[in-house]
Protein backbone atom coordinates (compact mmCIF):
# COMPACT_ATOMS: atom_id res chain seq x y z
CA UNK A 1 0.00 0.00 0.00
CA UNK A 2 1.15 3.26 -0.98
CA UNK A 3 1.29 6.86 1.92
CA UNK A 4 1.65 9.90 0.61
CA UNK A 5 4.65 12.55 2.65
CA UNK A 6 3.81 16.02 2.58
CA UNK A 7 5.54 18.44 4.06
CA UNK A 8 3.09 21.53 4.32
CA UNK A 9 3.95 25.17 4.27
CA UNK A 10 4.48 25.90 0.24
CA UNK A 11 2.81 27.94 -1.37
CA UNK A 12 1.53 26.52 -4.69
CA UNK A 13 2.01 28.39 -8.11
CA UNK A 14 1.73 27.66 -11.43
CA UNK A 15 -1.07 26.09 -13.97
CA UNK A 16 -3.20 22.83 -13.60
CA UNK A 17 -4.55 20.86 -17.34
CA UNK A 18 -7.84 19.25 -16.06
CA UNK A 19 -8.46 15.65 -17.17
CA UNK A 20 -11.90 14.10 -18.40
CA UNK A 21 -14.24 13.45 -15.68
CA UNK A 22 -14.41 10.37 -13.64
CA UNK A 23 -18.02 10.73 -13.27
CA UNK A 24 -18.50 11.34 -16.43
CA UNK A 25 -16.68 8.92 -17.98
CA UNK A 26 -18.14 5.41 -15.72
CA UNK A 27 -21.87 6.42 -17.26
CA UNK A 28 -20.72 7.02 -20.98
CA UNK A 29 -18.32 4.05 -20.88
CA UNK A 30 -21.36 1.37 -19.90
CA UNK A 31 -23.24 3.33 -22.76
CA UNK A 32 -21.08 1.90 -24.99
CA UNK A 33 -22.88 -1.83 -24.65
CA UNK A 34 -26.04 0.32 -26.04
CA UNK A 35 -24.78 -0.68 -29.30
CA UNK A 36 -23.14 -3.62 -31.33
CA UNK A 37 -20.86 -1.48 -33.42
CA UNK A 38 -17.30 0.30 -32.12
CA UNK A 39 -17.50 3.38 -29.64
CA UNK A 40 -14.16 5.33 -28.86
CA UNK A 41 -13.80 7.68 -25.59
CA UNK A 42 -11.71 10.01 -25.62
CA UNK A 43 -10.49 11.81 -22.64
CA UNK A 44 -10.86 9.05 -20.62
CA UNK A 45 -8.84 9.78 -16.94
CA UNK A 46 -6.18 7.15 -16.07
CA UNK A 47 -7.82 6.15 -12.81
CA UNK A 48 -8.56 3.13 -10.85
CA UNK A 49 -12.69 3.15 -11.44
CA UNK A 50 -12.13 3.99 -14.89
CA UNK A 51 -10.07 1.24 -15.13
CA UNK A 52 -12.26 -1.16 -13.28
CA UNK A 53 -15.15 -0.01 -15.43
CA UNK A 54 -13.26 -1.08 -18.64
CA UNK A 55 -12.99 -4.73 -16.55
CA UNK A 56 -16.75 -4.92 -16.44
CA UNK A 57 -16.96 -4.35 -20.28
CA UNK A 58 -14.79 -6.99 -20.71
CA UNK A 59 -17.00 -9.20 -18.31
CA UNK A 60 -20.06 -8.44 -19.87
CA UNK A 61 -17.95 -9.44 -23.70
CA UNK A 62 -17.23 -6.45 -24.83
CA UNK A 63 -13.71 -5.93 -26.91
CA UNK A 64 -11.93 -2.63 -25.17
CA UNK A 65 -9.18 -1.95 -26.83
CA UNK A 66 -6.36 1.36 -25.94
CA UNK A 67 -5.82 3.21 -28.86
CA UNK A 68 -3.59 6.06 -27.19
CA UNK A 69 -3.36 8.05 -24.64
CA UNK A 70 -6.47 8.09 -22.65
CA UNK A 71 -8.31 6.54 -25.21
CA UNK A 72 -10.23 3.55 -25.74
CA UNK A 73 -12.27 1.53 -28.01
CA UNK A 74 -15.19 -0.44 -26.51
CA UNK A 75 -16.92 -3.05 -29.46
CA UNK A 76 -19.79 -4.70 -27.59
CA UNK A 77 -20.89 -7.90 -30.01
CA UNK A 78 -22.23 -10.68 -27.89
CA UNK A 79 -23.62 -9.25 -24.17
CA UNK A 80 -23.81 -11.47 -21.31
CA UNK A 81 -26.88 -10.22 -18.81
CA UNK A 82 -25.06 -11.31 -15.68
CA UNK A 83 -22.45 -8.65 -13.51
CA UNK A 84 -21.08 -10.78 -10.67
CA UNK A 85 -21.57 -9.04 -6.95
CA UNK A 86 -17.79 -8.88 -6.58
CA UNK A 87 -17.30 -6.43 -9.32
CA UNK A 88 -20.28 -4.47 -8.42
CA UNK A 89 -19.25 -4.26 -4.58
CA UNK A 90 -15.82 -2.94 -5.67
CA UNK A 91 -17.37 0.01 -7.08
CA UNK A 92 -20.85 0.99 -6.96
CA UNK A 93 -20.99 3.09 -10.00
CA UNK A 94 -20.64 -0.58 -11.50
CA UNK A 95 -24.55 -0.36 -11.22
CA UNK A 96 -24.94 2.12 -14.10
CA UNK A 97 -24.22 -1.06 -16.48
CA UNK A 98 -27.99 -1.40 -15.78
CA UNK A 99 -29.90 0.49 -17.76
CA UNK A 100 -27.95 -0.16 -20.57
CA UNK A 101 -28.42 -3.93 -19.88
CA UNK A 102 -31.65 -3.98 -20.01
CA UNK A 103 -32.13 -1.89 -22.78
CA UNK A 104 -29.94 -3.70 -25.44
CA UNK A 105 -30.31 -7.58 -23.74
CA UNK A 106 -34.26 -6.90 -22.10
CA UNK A 107 -33.17 -8.78 -19.12
CA UNK A 108 -30.30 -8.27 -16.30
CA UNK A 109 -29.07 -9.87 -13.55
CA UNK A 110 -27.06 -7.55 -11.36
CA UNK A 111 -26.59 -7.20 -7.75
CA UNK A 112 -27.56 -4.69 -5.35
CA UNK A 113 -24.48 -2.27 -4.50
CA UNK A 114 -24.98 -1.71 -0.70
CA UNK A 115 -23.93 1.02 1.07
CA UNK A 116 -20.50 2.38 1.51
CA UNK A 117 -18.66 4.93 3.99
CA UNK A 118 -20.44 8.09 2.68
CA UNK A 119 -23.84 6.84 3.57
CA UNK A 120 -26.26 3.95 3.02
CA UNK A 121 -26.63 4.99 -0.92
CA UNK A 122 -29.77 3.03 -1.68
CA UNK A 123 -30.60 2.45 -5.51
CA UNK A 124 -34.70 2.16 -5.14
CA UNK A 125 -35.42 5.90 -7.48
CA UNK A 126 -33.71 3.55 -10.15
CA UNK A 127 -35.81 0.21 -9.55
CA UNK A 128 -38.90 2.26 -9.11
CA UNK A 129 -37.89 3.65 -12.48
CA UNK A 130 -37.35 0.41 -14.27
CA UNK A 131 -40.67 -0.89 -13.14
CA UNK A 132 -42.53 2.40 -14.04
CA UNK A 133 -41.18 1.26 -17.64
CA UNK A 134 -42.47 -2.12 -16.82
CA UNK A 135 -39.93 -4.07 -15.94
CA UNK A 136 -40.36 -6.77 -13.72
CA UNK A 137 -37.31 -7.19 -10.87
CA UNK A 138 -37.26 -9.86 -8.40
CA UNK A 139 -34.85 -9.60 -5.49
CA UNK A 140 -33.26 -12.92 -4.82
CA UNK A 141 -30.36 -13.51 -2.53
CA UNK A 142 -29.12 -9.71 -3.09
CA UNK A 143 -29.25 -10.31 -7.15
CA UNK A 144 -31.51 -8.35 -9.23
CA UNK A 145 -33.02 -10.38 -12.25
CA UNK A 146 -34.39 -7.47 -14.19
CA UNK A 147 -36.55 -8.57 -16.94
CA UNK A 148 -37.42 -5.87 -19.40
CA UNK A 149 -39.62 -7.61 -22.24
CA UNK A 150 -42.45 -6.15 -21.84
CA UNK A 151 -41.16 -2.51 -21.28
CA UNK A 152 -42.82 0.64 -22.58
CA UNK A 153 -42.12 4.06 -22.64
CA UNK A 154 -43.65 5.98 -19.44
CA UNK A 155 -44.16 8.53 -17.07
CA UNK A 156 -41.06 8.72 -14.29
CA UNK A 157 -40.46 11.20 -11.26
CA UNK A 158 -37.24 10.30 -9.73
CA UNK A 159 -37.22 12.83 -7.02
CA UNK A 160 -36.36 11.43 -3.38
CA UNK A 161 -35.65 12.77 -0.26
CA UNK A 162 -32.01 13.98 -1.24
CA UNK A 163 -33.41 15.26 -4.89
CA UNK A 164 -32.82 13.33 -7.75
CA UNK A 165 -30.00 10.44 -8.60
CA UNK A 166 -27.56 10.82 -10.99
CA UNK A 167 -26.23 7.11 -11.46
CA UNK A 168 -30.58 6.91 -11.30
CA UNK A 169 -31.05 8.72 -14.15
CA UNK A 170 -28.16 7.81 -16.63
CA UNK A 171 -29.68 4.57 -16.07
CA UNK A 172 -33.18 5.41 -16.23
CA UNK A 173 -31.94 7.04 -19.57
CA UNK A 174 -30.23 4.39 -21.00
CA UNK A 175 -32.87 1.78 -20.43
CA UNK A 176 -35.00 4.26 -22.33
CA UNK A 177 -33.49 4.75 -25.79
CA UNK A 178 -34.13 1.28 -26.83
CA UNK A 179 -37.55 1.37 -25.09
CA UNK A 180 -40.35 1.75 -27.74
CA UNK A 181 -42.67 4.70 -26.51
CA UNK A 182 -41.86 8.26 -24.82
CA UNK A 183 -40.03 7.89 -21.73
CA UNK A 184 -40.65 11.43 -19.49
CA UNK A 185 -38.41 11.56 -16.37
CA UNK A 186 -39.45 14.33 -14.25
CA UNK A 187 -36.73 15.46 -11.33
CA UNK A 188 -33.99 14.34 -13.23
CA UNK A 189 -30.33 15.27 -12.34
CA UNK A 190 -28.92 17.78 -14.28
CA UNK A 191 -25.24 17.23 -12.89
CA UNK A 192 -23.09 18.26 -16.39
CA UNK A 193 -21.98 14.15 -16.49
CA UNK A 194 -26.09 13.51 -17.45
CA UNK A 195 -25.54 16.42 -19.93
CA UNK A 196 -22.40 14.99 -21.57
CA UNK A 197 -24.18 11.31 -21.16
CA UNK A 198 -27.19 12.59 -23.43
CA UNK A 199 -24.89 14.53 -25.42
CA UNK A 200 -22.94 10.91 -26.46
CA UNK A 201 -26.34 9.05 -26.62
CA UNK A 202 -28.04 11.49 -29.07
CA UNK A 203 -24.71 10.37 -31.23
CA UNK A 204 -25.68 6.76 -31.44
CA UNK A 205 -28.61 7.96 -32.44
CA UNK A 206 -30.93 8.08 -29.53
CA UNK A 207 -33.85 10.56 -29.08
CA UNK A 208 -33.52 12.82 -26.02
CA UNK A 209 -35.01 16.10 -25.40
CA UNK A 210 -34.91 18.60 -22.11
CA UNK A 211 -30.85 17.63 -21.99
CA UNK A 212 -29.70 19.66 -19.22
CA UNK A 213 -33.03 20.37 -17.20
CA UNK A 214 -34.79 18.19 -15.13
CA UNK A 215 -37.32 16.70 -17.14
CA UNK A 216 -35.96 14.94 -20.01
CA UNK A 217 -38.09 13.18 -22.89
CA UNK A 218 -36.60 9.82 -24.52
CA UNK A 219 -38.63 8.26 -27.70
CA UNK A 220 -37.38 4.75 -27.78
CA UNK A 221 -35.54 3.96 -31.50
CA UNK A 222 -34.66 0.20 -32.45
CA UNK A 223 -30.99 0.38 -32.60
CA UNK A 224 -28.27 2.63 -31.45
CA UNK A 225 -24.77 3.05 -33.67
CA UNK A 226 -21.33 3.64 -32.85
CA UNK A 227 -20.01 6.75 -31.85
CA UNK A 228 -16.61 9.35 -30.61
CA UNK A 229 -16.77 11.44 -27.85
CA UNK A 230 -14.82 13.36 -25.49
CA UNK A 231 -15.69 13.14 -21.71
CA UNK A 232 -16.04 16.44 -20.29
CA UNK A 233 -13.48 18.15 -18.04
CA UNK A 234 -13.83 17.06 -14.33
CA UNK A 235 -15.09 19.84 -11.97
CA UNK A 236 -14.49 18.45 -8.63
CA UNK A 237 -10.69 18.09 -9.80
CA UNK A 238 -10.66 21.39 -11.03
CA UNK A 239 -12.19 22.92 -7.64
CA UNK A 240 -9.70 20.45 -6.05
CA UNK A 241 -6.65 21.93 -7.40
CA UNK A 242 -8.43 25.78 -7.12
CA UNK A 243 -8.75 25.22 -3.47
CA UNK A 244 -4.73 23.89 -3.26
CA UNK A 245 -4.26 27.42 -4.33
CA UNK A 246 -6.04 28.78 -2.13
CA UNK A 247 -5.10 26.93 1.38
CA UNK A 248 -1.40 27.55 0.35
CA UNK A 249 -1.99 31.29 -0.39
CA UNK A 250 -0.47 30.81 -3.54
CA UNK A 251 -1.37 31.72 -7.60
CA UNK A 252 -3.20 28.43 -9.40
CA UNK A 253 -4.60 28.64 -12.38
CA UNK A 254 -6.77 25.49 -13.77
CA UNK A 255 -7.45 25.15 -17.23
CA UNK A 256 -9.50 22.98 -19.36
CA UNK A 257 -12.21 23.07 -17.39
CA UNK A 258 -15.71 24.24 -17.92
CA UNK A 259 -15.97 27.27 -15.68
CA UNK A 260 -19.88 27.35 -16.17
CA UNK A 261 -19.89 24.04 -14.52
CA UNK A 262 -18.05 25.55 -11.27
CA UNK A 263 -20.31 28.00 -10.65
CA UNK A 264 -21.86 27.91 -7.05
CA UNK A 265 -18.21 26.80 -5.88
CA UNK A 266 -16.36 29.76 -7.28
CA UNK A 267 -18.96 32.41 -5.71
CA UNK A 268 -18.01 30.31 -2.20
CA UNK A 269 -14.53 30.89 -2.97
CA UNK A 270 -15.25 34.70 -3.77
CA UNK A 271 -17.58 34.77 -0.47
CA UNK A 272 -14.64 33.67 1.78
CA UNK A 273 -12.21 36.22 0.54
CA UNK A 274 -10.52 34.33 -2.16
CA UNK A 275 -9.70 36.81 -5.56
CA UNK A 276 -11.32 34.73 -8.23
CA UNK A 277 -10.47 35.86 -11.57
CA UNK A 278 -12.15 33.68 -14.60
CA UNK A 279 -9.80 34.22 -17.66
CA UNK A 280 -12.17 32.59 -20.21
CA UNK A 281 -14.78 29.81 -20.50
CA UNK A 282 -12.11 27.27 -19.78
CA UNK A 283 -9.54 28.90 -17.69
CA UNK A 284 -9.70 29.77 -13.86
CA UNK A 285 -7.22 31.67 -11.41
CA UNK A 286 -6.81 31.68 -8.07
CA UNK A 287 -5.21 34.29 -5.83
CA UNK A 288 -4.50 32.87 -2.58
CA UNK A 289 -1.74 35.00 -2.53
CA UNK A 290 -3.72 38.22 -2.56
CA UNK A 291 -6.32 37.46 0.07
CA UNK A 292 -6.69 40.30 2.67
CA UNK A 293 -9.30 38.62 5.26
CA UNK A 294 -10.83 35.75 5.01
CA UNK A 295 -14.52 35.28 5.72
CA UNK A 296 -16.25 32.38 7.39
CA UNK A 297 -19.34 31.63 5.21
CA UNK A 298 -21.91 29.03 5.06
CA UNK A 299 -21.86 25.83 2.89
CA UNK A 300 -24.99 23.52 1.95
CA UNK A 301 -24.74 21.08 -0.68
CA UNK A 302 -27.12 20.94 -3.06
CA UNK A 303 -28.02 19.02 -6.33
CA UNK A 304 -26.19 20.33 -9.08
CA UNK A 305 -26.11 24.02 -9.75
CA UNK A 306 -26.05 23.98 -5.91
CA UNK A 307 -22.31 23.40 -4.33
CA UNK A 308 -21.75 20.09 -5.11
CA UNK A 309 -21.09 17.38 -2.00
CA UNK A 310 -17.92 16.10 -3.46
CA UNK A 311 -16.16 19.50 -3.04
CA UNK A 312 -17.89 19.40 0.34
CA UNK A 313 -14.76 18.07 2.13
CA UNK A 314 -12.01 19.65 0.05
CA UNK A 315 -13.67 22.96 1.34
CA UNK A 316 -13.95 22.26 5.01
CA UNK A 317 -10.20 21.70 4.90
CA UNK A 318 -9.93 25.30 3.54
CA UNK A 319 -12.58 26.81 6.09
CA UNK A 320 -10.86 25.05 9.18
CA UNK A 321 -8.03 28.03 8.46
CA UNK A 322 -10.53 30.73 7.84
CA UNK A 323 -11.24 33.01 11.35
CA UNK A 324 -14.63 32.97 12.58
CA UNK A 325 -17.23 30.45 12.51
CA UNK A 326 -18.90 28.37 8.80
CA UNK A 327 -21.27 25.95 8.88
CA UNK A 328 -21.05 23.24 6.12
CA UNK A 329 -24.48 21.40 5.80
CA UNK A 330 -24.76 18.25 3.57
CA UNK A 331 -28.14 17.66 2.30
CA UNK A 332 -27.33 14.65 -0.21
CA UNK A 333 -25.05 12.36 2.18
CA UNK A 334 -25.73 13.83 5.89
CA UNK A 335 -23.02 11.51 6.95
CA UNK A 336 -20.49 12.81 4.69
CA UNK A 337 -17.70 14.01 7.31
CA UNK A 338 -15.55 11.13 7.67
CA UNK A 339 -12.65 13.40 7.07
CA UNK A 340 -13.50 15.73 10.58
CA UNK A 341 -11.87 13.73 12.79
CA UNK A 342 -8.87 13.47 11.09
CA UNK A 343 -8.97 17.37 10.38
CA UNK A 344 -9.25 17.30 14.36
CA UNK A 345 -5.64 15.04 14.62
CA UNK A 346 -3.83 17.99 12.65
CA UNK A 347 -5.75 20.60 14.88
CA UNK A 348 -9.37 21.63 13.04
CA UNK A 349 -11.87 22.77 15.19
CA UNK A 350 -14.59 21.27 14.00
CA UNK A 351 -17.89 19.88 15.68
CA UNK A 352 -20.44 17.97 13.96
CA UNK A 353 -24.19 18.72 14.21
CA UNK A 354 -26.53 16.08 12.79
CA UNK A 355 -25.81 16.83 8.87
CA UNK A 356 -23.60 20.44 9.76
CA UNK A 357 -19.91 20.72 10.39
CA UNK A 358 -19.85 23.81 12.83
CA UNK A 359 -16.21 24.48 11.87
CA UNK A 360 -14.40 27.25 13.79
CA UNK A 361 -11.08 28.37 11.64
CA UNK A 362 -7.87 27.71 13.69
CA UNK A 363 -4.67 29.81 13.00
CA UNK A 364 -2.76 27.10 11.52
CA UNK A 365 -2.67 23.11 11.48
CA UNK A 366 0.20 20.94 12.29
CA UNK A 367 0.79 17.68 10.08
CA UNK A 368 0.43 14.28 11.15
CA UNK A 369 -0.37 10.78 10.22
CA UNK A 370 -4.44 10.56 9.21
CA UNK A 371 -6.11 8.09 7.11
CA UNK A 372 -8.41 8.16 4.30
CA UNK A 373 -11.60 7.07 4.21
CA UNK A 374 -13.12 7.70 1.47
CA UNK A 375 -11.98 9.55 -2.46
CA UNK A 376 -13.07 13.03 -1.40
CA UNK A 377 -11.67 13.36 2.30
CA UNK A 378 -8.56 12.05 1.07
CA UNK A 379 -8.23 14.90 -0.77
CA UNK A 380 -9.58 16.92 1.92
CA UNK A 381 -6.60 15.73 3.99
CA UNK A 382 -3.80 16.31 1.52
CA UNK A 383 -5.48 20.63 1.15
CA UNK A 384 -5.18 20.29 4.90
CA UNK A 385 -1.12 19.01 4.46
CA UNK A 386 -0.55 21.26 2.03
CA UNK A 387 -1.35 24.19 4.13
CA UNK A 388 0.21 22.80 7.69
CA UNK A 389 3.75 23.03 9.34
CA UNK A 390 6.03 19.63 9.20
CA UNK A 391 4.64 16.45 8.09
CA UNK A 392 1.24 14.74 7.22
CA UNK A 393 1.39 11.20 6.05
CA UNK A 394 -2.01 10.20 4.59
CA UNK A 395 -2.66 6.65 4.46
CA UNK A 396 -4.98 4.68 2.69
CA UNK A 397 -4.52 6.58 -0.90
CA UNK A 398 -5.65 3.98 -3.09
CA UNK A 399 -9.17 6.22 -2.24
CA UNK A 400 -7.36 9.11 -3.79
CA UNK A 401 -6.03 6.87 -7.34
CA UNK A 402 -10.23 6.43 -7.84
CA UNK A 403 -10.70 9.91 -8.69
CA UNK A 404 -7.19 11.87 -9.43
CA UNK A 405 -4.86 11.36 -11.94
CA UNK A 406 -1.32 11.71 -10.97
CA UNK A 407 -2.48 13.79 -8.09
CA UNK A 408 0.60 14.28 -5.92
CA UNK A 409 2.93 14.91 -9.57
CA UNK A 410 0.72 17.92 -10.54
CA UNK A 411 0.72 19.03 -7.25
CA UNK A 412 4.87 18.75 -7.08
CA UNK A 413 4.78 20.87 -10.06
CA UNK A 414 2.93 23.59 -8.13
CA UNK A 415 5.91 23.41 -6.24
CA UNK A 416 4.40 21.00 -2.92
CA UNK A 417 6.70 19.01 -1.28
CA UNK A 418 5.00 15.75 -1.22
CA UNK A 419 6.04 12.39 -2.61
CA UNK A 420 4.30 8.96 -2.84
CA UNK A 421 6.12 6.24 -1.00
CA UNK A 422 5.16 2.54 0.25
CA UNK A 423 3.79 2.10 3.91
CA UNK A 424 7.13 0.57 4.56
CA UNK A 425 8.82 3.60 4.18
CA UNK A 426 6.55 5.84 6.64
CA UNK A 427 8.56 6.02 10.10
CA UNK A 428 6.46 2.74 12.38
CA UNK A 429 5.56 5.10 15.02
CA UNK A 430 3.46 6.84 12.53
CA UNK A 431 1.65 3.77 11.05
CA UNK A 432 -1.95 3.33 11.94
CA UNK A 433 -1.52 -0.25 10.59
CA UNK A 434 0.65 -2.75 9.47
N1 LIG B 1 -30.54 8.10 -3.36
C1 LIG B 1 -31.68 7.47 -2.94
N2 LIG B 1 -32.21 6.50 -3.74
C2 LIG B 1 -31.66 6.17 -4.93
C3 LIG B 1 -30.49 6.81 -5.37
C4 LIG B 1 -29.96 7.79 -4.55
O1 LIG B 1 -32.21 7.76 -1.86
O2 LIG B 1 -32.19 5.27 -5.61
C5 LIG B 1 -29.94 9.14 -2.51
C6 LIG B 1 -28.49 8.83 -2.16
O3 LIG B 1 -28.38 7.98 -1.03
C7 LIG B 1 -27.94 10.22 -1.91
C8 LIG B 1 -28.68 11.06 -2.95
O4 LIG B 1 -29.87 10.33 -3.26
O5 LIG B 1 -28.30 10.66 -0.63
C9 LIG B 1 -27.92 11.32 -4.24
O6 LIG B 1 -27.44 10.08 -4.77
P1 LIG B 1 -27.09 9.87 -6.31
O7 LIG B 1 -27.79 8.64 -6.77
O8 LIG B 1 -27.30 11.13 -7.04
O9 LIG B 1 -25.53 9.55 -6.22
P2 LIG B 1 -24.77 8.56 -7.16
O10 LIG B 1 -25.30 8.65 -8.52
O11 LIG B 1 -24.65 7.25 -6.51
C10 LIG B 1 -23.00 10.30 -8.02
C11 LIG B 1 -21.51 10.41 -7.99
C12 LIG B 1 -21.05 10.73 -6.58
C13 LIG B 1 -21.70 12.03 -6.16
C14 LIG B 1 -23.23 11.93 -6.27
C15 LIG B 1 -23.95 13.22 -5.94
C16 LIG B 1 -20.89 8.89 -9.74
C17 LIG B 1 -20.22 7.65 -10.14
N3 LIG B 1 -20.94 9.15 -8.44
O12 LIG B 1 -23.32 9.23 -7.13
O13 LIG B 1 -19.63 10.90 -6.65
O14 LIG B 1 -21.36 12.34 -4.83
O15 LIG B 1 -23.58 11.53 -7.60
O16 LIG B 1 -23.54 14.22 -6.80
O17 LIG B 1 -21.31 9.65 -10.58
C18 LIG B 1 -17.44 10.99 -5.82
O18 LIG B 1 -17.07 11.21 -6.98
O19 LIG B 1 -16.69 11.10 -4.83
C19 LIG B 1 -18.84 10.56 -5.59
C20 LIG B 1 -19.24 9.97 -4.47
Amino acid sequence: MDVLRIRGGNALHGEVFVGGAKNACLPLLAATLLTDEPCVLRNVPDLSDSRFMLEILRHQGALVEPIGANAWRVTAGTLQPKTPYELVRKMRASICVMGALVARLKRAEIPLPGGCVIGQRPIDLHVKGLRKLGCTIENRAGMMRIDASHARGAYVFLGGRYGSTVTGTANLVMAATLTPGVTRIDSAACEPEIGDLCRMLVKMGAKISGVGSPTLLVEGVEKLSGCEHVVIPDRIEAGTHLLCGAITRGDVTVRGAVTEHLGAFLDKLDEAGVPVETLSPTAVRVRGDLVKDFRPIDIVTLPHPGFPTDLQAQFTALLALVPGISIVTERIYPNRFMHVPELLRMGADIAIEGPSAIVKGVPALSGAPVMASDLRASAALVLAGLAASGETWVQRIYHLDRGYEKFERRLAALGADVVRLRQEDMPSELRSEA
